[in-house]
């Protein structure tokens, strides 16, 4: 894996994410036709591929094992793609210094969906049908892991999230995993951080209508924060590539709420926060993992004092966190965000797994990723629960001129 790392930290740089794409795309063997295959319907690879030809479930030799990563590699939320692939890569590369597993080094092929859903599918029926990987890591957002988890289902290859949030990603199936919390317990964190630890009584919200994981973080903190005693003044929505939340904004500042809930992804957040402040909204803004991104910093001071949920804090002073921290700075010269810690952990667990599996059939090696108990990630330390999402807390980070520093953490109740 040495050689792909210079790539990614070429990749790092923003205006050198599609060549990061392509560096990513040679790690595998370009097959004739494959162009056309990639257009294909997923419907049509599906019947065409109902299982997948032997050669993937007992691979032999000293072959790499193909792991295959389907991500936002370019499209506006790049940032989350590239960490997390720079996170697994980071995994890999040391599971290979390690001797790989069973002797056989790994190898991980990316396929960039530019952020968007059918592309998801498309790529996944790709990694399994063309590239025979084992398993799937992939995707940071809901709505893309959905598409994509419903092949890996179809399929039978076991596919990790590292970080989607809506409980519907893993209802899909027993292949489908993921090593973070779900929006339910994200939802309560919130409004707990919001009535208890700020005392807090009226909150209004502000959501994606169009992504499951906005609406479904969006319903969790209502209940929540009704239970807890709290009101929620009013609730505004807006729908995706919306840039103008002024009319919504103008509803909540009428409200007079003392805090606004946005349950949206950074790539709004930044504008909402701005206009929230033109209009002369004081109220500090409170959200979810969806705005973890240093683009937070383009919103200047209009975030400061605001608060959001995450899986990870590059401060905690947990061994584990700050080796990881020491590591990846070292190799890409930046702190990692909680995406490439997801990445890095979806992973390692993946490797965990391999080494434990009586094979590397997609039954055998999702049973071997159902059996993981308190796995010593840098998001935690991670045990597969019935449902195949990992119970852990979440912590409460604030920004100060769109870095954060760590608040509290706040565990399951
Ligand atoms: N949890 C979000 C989702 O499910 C995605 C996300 C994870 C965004 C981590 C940022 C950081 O859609």
């Amino acid at each position: 894996m040495r050689t792909a790392l210079p790539a990614l930290r070429v990749a790092l740089l923003p205006a050198a994410v599609s060549l990061a794409v392509l560096l990513a795309a040679c790690d595998r063997s370009p097959g004739p036709g494959e162009a056309s295959d990639a257009a294909r319907s997923v419907t049509q690879a599906a019947d065409a591929a109902q299982s997948r030809p032997d050669e993937s479930a007992e691979p032999s030799g000293d072959k790499p094992i193909l792991i295959g990563h389907f991500a936002s590699m370019t499209g506006s939320e790049a940032t989350w793609g590239v960490s997390v692939d720079t996170g697994i890569r980071m995994a890999v590369q040391e599971a290979n210094a390690a001797g790989g597993v069973h002797g056989r080094p790994l190898k991980v092929i990316t396929y960039d969906n530019q952020g968007k859903q059918q592309e998801s599918a498309t790529a996944v029926t790709r990694l399994i049908t063309q590239d025979k990987v084992v398993a799937v890591l992939g995707e940071v957002a809901s709505s893309r892991s959905i598409a994509g988890g419903q092949v890996a289902q179809r399929f039978g290859v076991p596919m990790i999230s590292p970080s989607s949030t809506n409980p519907r990603v893993t209802e899909i199936g027993d292949m489908v995993f993921r090593v973070c919390f779900i929006d339910p317990f994200q939802g309560y964190v919130c409004a707990k951080f919001a009535r208890e630890h700020l005392n807090l009584t009226r909150a209004a919200t502000l959501f994606n209508r169009a992504q499951a994981y906005s609406t479904g973080l969006n319903d969790a903190f209502r209940k929540h924060f009704s239970e807890m005693g709290g009101t929620i003044v009013t609730e505004q929505a807006y729908g995706d590539g919306d840039s103008d939340f002024s009319a919504q904004l103008t509803n909540i500042r009428d409200a007079r709420p003392e805090i606004i809930f946005i349950p949206g992804y950074y790539t709004e957040v930044v504008n909402i926060a701005v206009q929230a402040r033109r209009l002369g909204i004081t109220a500090p803004l409170l959200g979810g993992d969806g705005w973890d991104a240093e683009d937070l910093k383009n919103a200047g001071s209009a975030l400061d004092d605001c608060y959001f949920s995450n899986h990870y804090s590059h401060e905690e002073q947990r061994p584990a966190v700050q080796d990881f921290v020491k590591r990846y700075q070292a190799e890409f010269g930046k702190i990692p965000d909680g995406m490439a810690a997801t990445g890095y952990d979806a992973a390692g667990i993946l490797i965990d797994a391999m080494r434990r599996a009586r094979s590397l059939s997609g039954p055998d090696l999702a049973a071997a990723i159902a059996q993981t108990r308190d796995f010593p990630g840098v998001t935690g330390i991670i045990s597969m629960d019935a449902q195949r999402n990992a119970r852990k807390p979440a912590v409460i980070l604030k920004l100060k001129n769109g870095r954060p520093s760590y608040v509290t953490t706040i565990s399951p109740p």
